[in-house]
């Protein structure tokens, strides 16, 4: 199985134009977070604008967005998310993201239903997960299940799943016709053309709650910095790890908190670049 390398990223990094602005890198639009779940909202949030957007609306209750703007002032907000769904303006966006800190349900449903009718990328993630078909468009849909959300929407059996993961997320893959990155321990990204890689950063640092949803975020963001969506996603789970590894050259793996992948991206990511 292919790995992605340091090189690999090395050589993909984009670099940040000198006459850049922030319509450069494009608006990217999360639908995150709930009552009970603000958190998830707010570490998608950070992440994503951490890693190379120019703007963050997020489609969220209005309850959680004190939550967000107390942690992230530089977000916007869709008025009426849920009520406008059907007549946002997706012409003004460059990815759409969903399922962090949302319950799967009909209304989450109905947002991942109508980002998968625009033309735009599509990340999924958590709440966002569900069983389904999905038709053939023009950009990438990319779905970030740990191995308990892959079984559940891949009906595969569990056993299959732990016997071979490489093989499960490609056959997954193939069989939708979207981008699967199987989370844990080496995850792996498979691609619908057959294209599969094993990450190689990370550690035991990550097994706790909000990390996965700063993984949906840094993937969100990257997406609209890469010309090449692959290379986005590869960075997004190499660094997210690399931030990991970076954590416990000096510090316990029990004592990571997701935010602080966050915080030790801008020095990571500069290694590399
Ligand atoms: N080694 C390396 N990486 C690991 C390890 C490990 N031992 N354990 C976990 N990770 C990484 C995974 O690869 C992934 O990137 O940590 C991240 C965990 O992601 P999630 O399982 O999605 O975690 P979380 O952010 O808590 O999810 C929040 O989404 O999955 C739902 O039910 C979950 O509602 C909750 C929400
Ligand atoms: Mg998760």
């Amino acid at each position: 199985m292919k790995k992605w390398s340091k090189e690999n990223v090395v050589d993909t990094l984009p670099v940040r134009k000198s006459d850049a602005h922030k319509g450069t890198y494009g608006t990217a639009l999360i639908a995150a977070g709930s009552r009970f779940m603000p958190g998830a909202a707010v570490l998608s949030a950070i992440a994503c604008m951490r890693s190379g957007v120019g703007k963050l609306e997020m489609g969220t209750e209005e309850s959680v967005i004190p939550y967000v703007i107390q942690h992230l002032p530089e977000t916007t907000f869709v008025p009426g998310f849920y009520e406008r769904l059907n007549d946002l303006p997706f012409n003004h966006y460059t990815v759409l993201a969903a399922g962090p800190g949302r319950e799967e349900n009909d209304e989450t449903e109905k947002v991942v239903q109508t980002f998968l009718s625009t033309d735009l990328p599509v990340v999924l993630d958590a709440g966002a997960l569900r069983e389904r078909t999905y038709q053939k468009r023009k950009s990438p849909v990319i779905l970030t299940p740990h191995p308990g959300e892959f079984i559940r929407i891949s009906s595969f059996d569990k056993e299959k799943v732990e016997q071979d993961r490489q093989a499960a997320a490609a056959e997954f893959a193939a069989q939708t016709g979207v981008t699967v990155v199987l989370k844990g321990k080496e995850t792996i990204t498979a691609f619908p053309d057959g294209e599969t890689y094993m990450n190689t950063t990370g550690n035991s640092s990550l097994s706790k709650g909000g990390t996965g949803d700063t993984l949906t975020g840094m993937i969100t963001g990257m997406l609209c910095c890469h010309d090449d969506w692959k290379h986005a996603i590869l960075n997004a789970v190499y660094l997210h790890g690399a931030c990991a590894d970076h954590w416990i050259k000096t510090r316990s793996p029990h004592t990571m908190l997701a935010s602080e992948l966050s915080e030790l991206l801008p020095e990571v990511w500069k290694k590399y670049e």
